[in-house]
């Protein structure tokens, strides 16, 4: 069972190397991907139980802010 909390800006989304997502989000605001965020931060590399969340938190931010239709 996953019990991290990956919502809360300041929620410790890798419990090995103490990532938070605010760390995340501005690494990838940065222009970083996985591989920079995890070199940069040390998420992913240690049991490697948090890349799915990263990833999805990564997706996430990656889709337009705006999602209305443009006709
Ligand atoms: S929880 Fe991120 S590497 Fe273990």
């Amino acid at each position: 069972m996953n019990t991290i909390n990956t919502n809360a800006e300041d929620a410790i989304i890798c419990s090995c190397s103490g990532t938070k997502r605010s760390q995340i989000e501005r690494l990838f605001n940065q222009g970083m991907d996985l591989d920079e965020i995890s070199r940069w931060t040390g998420a992913v590399s240690g049991c490697g139980g948090c890349e799915w969340d990263i990833e999805g938190l990564l997706l996430t931010l990656a889709k337009p802010a705006d999602n209305s239709e443009q006709l």
